[in-house]
């Protein structure tokens, strides 16, 4: 059933109290709840519908009597309290549930052995019968009971207000949160864990209890995590002026989770790969997620539950936030420009297909069968995006009161996107335009921009045109409220100061307290629109578009040579990082043309020579330049044709891969020696840019047919110390198929079968190999012995990785299609979302030639024809198939 944005109703009652009593056991569990319900309206005596899906009801009652037959209704998804009383009434009501049967590891699941809950987003209908929806927000007590030896842990939100043991070897924990919260937010856990305890006072002299709870052997591995959780709270003080509510703070890592973490209050579950973590076993980029995911949980209590969303709708309004927020920690604690280059590549390799495709959906979906199937990039990294442009046009401060305002107006609510909106247009006494369009309207903006310069009269002007492409359901778009950050570049590479503009008859002074201005905002609001800068001593080179200040695809006229120009002059980093992927994405697609003509293939010297310049410019950050020698992936240059060819935009990018190796190997062999590992890992910004330097010139290497490379890998691969360093080199061994590769990953496995984690990543790298043929390999890897289609970690390696490599999921002989379609039936069965997750892969089918499309084609229809499929799976299908 599909729900609509424009539907939403108030609730006919609302939750004022919400007791909790779990029993639970080895077949069953039991849950008890006691409910003081309050009508809206007095007097209204509605039907009350609860939710809930898989429970057994054993006893309903209101106000201490039992419900007869005829008072209520329970079907396969609610329990309907047909004529209640009319005033407030205690709702009582005992269910049944087998968390471990449940393998949708949604509701009350047992993850290794320990019990957990992921209620987000409609979970919590798994666990009891309730009004599962944002706007109910009630306050919690919840008591667990259950053996003592299996479970010596009971935890829940809040405080623990009393423990115990009981007959039988069982004991009790009584946990109550003195917080209002939906009941998405809801979380229990119960096992054989440890904590790392540590503490910190917050800015008003609060002490709050930190615990990090694992199984016991992994409690080493720990210490980054709780690292990230004291930055995070001490910059949340700092920045947004956030300070923790309560006296204890759990997070919990498990082995078996759908996503990467949950923020439930004072009790975050995490995916334990983004948890646990030490030198030898987890990588730099691991170390980094962990840095922001606990972060991004932590930031949660504020934006999320503290102040909630008032329906499912509303998802960015508590995502795209948090994502900012936990964008900007990770930026304040490592390196601006490196960040936001990697936040935009994500951006441009996953949201902007998904804007492009048959799931494209504004920030702010209009409909949904499933819920969970829109936690994606476009609510979560283009909602972050839409944040961060309220603080291109407000300013850090400006920005600053626009969220102080929000907490104040609506802490204890479940509000809405304009909620935060208004708070932001008031605080500053903004003139916003059009930007709410933003929130509704999906698509990528396409804005066009062509520049002239007119010596005579000292003027540079800049044309801007945009279009928003058709997506489903939205074929005619208005014009976006567009921030365009820019500044002009003189002839020797420096940035002209900028002193007004003319615009819409206006001339706007863009100085300010006679400070000069560098670089300045454009708004952009309409369909064709022009700008003048006046007294412009020479002809400059625009730099548009800074620090990516909209998330739009940029057409300008800017040449090459521009563009040289700003890569290696433009004051702003990550338009330097920009104009080469421009460059390159250019010279990629040429050579493709050249590759299905099958005309030869050839490298622009004066690229090679641009990417010298870089490789050798020591004044720049190493981690700056390890991304601007990488070449935009082949995803990205697939989005830029008519009809996408990853054999050969596989090909083109190999070749210039190989290409760079050769004609640079000196400076290659010279960034690997100089960046080597020597002493102890460290988790910094200067030790990680050495690292994915050094490691980006050994993955260029790799490419080459030469022994002495060879040597050079291998030797990397035997003296690493840090599994950065070593499955950097694996990785590059495993570039060429044959014994070298083959030794290298069989040595591998054998050192680390014994970490799950580590595992993953072995998996990952196979399963996402370019080697042709590759899916042969994948059905073995199926059946390896540590493979477990149950765990969601595992099908994202393996299967998610699979996807992840266009020659061989797109394989011309449909052989990766078939791969992938029989797993998602298979894997629909024990896990819809995960199932829906791995199916999204065929949704861009479309962008590929006929012989690809059909094969595809009669994947997706084998699927929504398979029975018993669950609605995550269809509705993906299915509007894939629509298009
Ligand atoms: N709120 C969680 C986070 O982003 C994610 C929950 C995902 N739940 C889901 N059903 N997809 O931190
Ligand atoms: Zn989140």
């Amino acid at each position: 059933k599909e729900i609509f944005l424009k539907d939403y109703k108030l609730p006919d009652y609302y939750f004022d109290t919400v007791d909790l009593s779990f029993f639970l056991g080895e077949e069953k569990t039991t849950v008890c709840a006691k409910i003081s319900v309050i009508p809206r309206v007095d007097g209204g005596a509605a039907p009350l519908v609860l939710d809930g899906v898989d429970l057994k009801l054993i006893s309903v009652k209101i106000n201490g009597n039992e419900l007869k037959e005829g008072e209520f209704q329970v079907g396969p998804r609610h329990l309907i309290l047909t004529s209640p009383p009319s005033g407030n009434f205690i709702l009582e009501t005992v269910t049944e549930i087998l968390p471990h049967k449940n393998t949708s590891l949604e509701g009350l699941y047992k993850s290794s052995g320990n019990f957990c809950t992921q209620c987000e987003a409609e979970g919590f209908r798994k666990i009891t019968f309730y009004q599962d929806r944002p706007d109910i927000m009630a306050k919690y007590t919840c008591r667990i009971e259950a053996n003592k030896s299996l479970y010596p842990v009971l935890l829940s939100n809040g405080n623990l207000i009393e423990q115990g043991d009981l007959e039988g070897g069982n004991h009790f924990a009584l946990w109550e949160d003195p917080f209002k919260k939906p009941c998405y937010l809801f979380a229990l856990v119960a096992g054989q864990l440890e904590s790392r305890d540590d503490t910190f006072t917050t800015c008003s002299g609060r002490k709050v209890a930190l615990k990090i709870w694992t199984p016991p052997q992994d409690l080493p591995k720990t210490e980054h995590a709780m690292y990230s959780l004291k930055a995070a709270m001490k910059w949340d003080e700092d920045v947004f002026g956030r300070e923790y509510d309560l006296d204890i703070f759990n997070i919990v890592s498990v082995p078996d989770f759908n996503m990467g973490a949950m923020e439930n209050k004072s009790l975050n579950i995490f995916n334990s790969k983004l948890v646990l973590a030490s030198p030898e076993t987890a990588t730099d980029a691991d170390y980094a997620a962990i840095l922001g995911v606990i972060g991004h949980e932590y930031f949660h209590n504020w934006t999320g539950n503290r102040v909630t969303c008032r329906d499912w709708f509303q998802l960015s309004l508590k995502e795209g936030l948090t994502v900012f927020r936990d964008q900007e920690f990770s930026s304040d604690m490592g390196s601006r420009t490196v960040k936001r280059i990697g936040d935009v590549s994500k951006l441009r390799t996953y949201q902007f297909p998904q804007d492009a495709g048959p799931m494209a959906h504004p920030v702010r979906p209009h409909s949904y069968i499933k819920m969970d199937n829109f936690y994606t990039v476009t609510v979560y990294e283009k909602g972050a995006e839409v944040v961060r442009m309220y603080k291109t046009l407000l300013g850090s401060q400006g920005f600053r009161k626009g969220t102080d305002l929000y907490f104040e107006r609506h802490d204890g609510q479940a509000v809405t996107c304009e909620d935060f909106f208004a708070a932001m247009r008031d605080a500053n006494d903004a003139d916003f335009a059009n930007f709410l369009l933003w929130y509704s309207q999906a698509g990528t903006p396409i804005v066009k921009v062509t520049s002239s310069y007119n010596a005579e009269a000292r003027t540079f002007s800049l044309k801007f045109s945009q279009t928003v492409p058709p997506t489903p359901g939205q074929p005619v778009k208005e014009p976006m409220f567009i921030p365009v950050a820019a500044g002009l570049l003189d002839s020797s590479g420096k940035d002209m100061p900028l002193s007004s503009i003319y615009h819409d008859g206006k001339l706007e002074s863009v100085t300010c307290c006679g400070q000069s201005v560098y670089t300045t905002v454009l708004r952009v609001t309409k369909g064709e629109e022009e700008f003048t800068f006046s007294d412009v001593p020479e002809k400059p080179i625009p730099s548009l578009l800074r620090g990516y200040s909209a998330p739009i695809r940029l057409q300008s006229d800017l040449t090459d040579d521009d563009l040289f120009f700003l890569l290696a002059h433009d004051s702003d980093e990550f338009n330097r990082w920009e104009a080469g992927q421009i460059l390159a994405r250019k010279l990629m697609l040429n050579q493709v043309v050249n590759f299905q003509k099958s005309s030869p293939l050839v490298l622009d010297p004066q690229f090679v020579h641009g990417i010298k310049c870089i490789l050798l410019d020591s004044s720049l950050d190493k981690e700056f330049i390890a991304k601007a020698i990488t070449l935009p992936g082949e995803g990205e240059v697939m989005d830029m044709m008519e009809v996408a060819d990853p054999d050969a935009v596989h090909a083109v990018r190999k070749f210039i891969r190989k290409q760079l190796a050769s004609q640079l190997k000196h400076e290659f062999l010279n960034l690997v020696k100089e960046n080597r590992s020597t002493e102890k890992y460290v988790f910094d910004h200067t030790n990680m840019a050495r690292r994915t330097l050094k490691n980006t010139a050994l993955g260029y290497l790799a490419s080459l047919e030469d022994e002495e490379i060879t040597e050079l890998v291998l030797h990397e691969y035997k003296t690493a110390t840090n599994m950065t360093d070593q499955f950097s080199a694996l990785a590059a061994i495993a570039q060429k198929p044959g014994k070298a590769r083959d030794d290298a990953l069989a040595d591998f496995y054998n050192q680390w079968q014994q970490d799950y984690l580590v595992v993953n990543k072995w998996f990952a790298l196979q399963s996402s190999s370019d080697i042709p043929g590759n899916v042969e390999n994948l059905y073995k890897l199926l059946s390896h012995q540590a493979f477990d289609i149950k765990n969601p970690n595992k099908v994202y390696s393996l299967i998610g990785g699979f996807c992840a490599s266009p020659v061989n999921f797109h394989a011309k002989d449909g052989s990766g299609y078939k791969f992938l379609g029989e797993i998602v039936v298979q894997l629909d069965k024990l896990n819809p979302q995960v199932a829906s997750r791995m199916v999204s892969a065929f949704s861009r089918w479309k962008r590929y030639d006929e012989t690809r499309q059909n094969l595809a084609k009669a994947q997706l229809e084998m699927i929504v024809s398979a029975n018993g499929l669950s609605e995550n799976v269809y509705e993906i299908a299915s509007k894939s198939l629509a298009v």
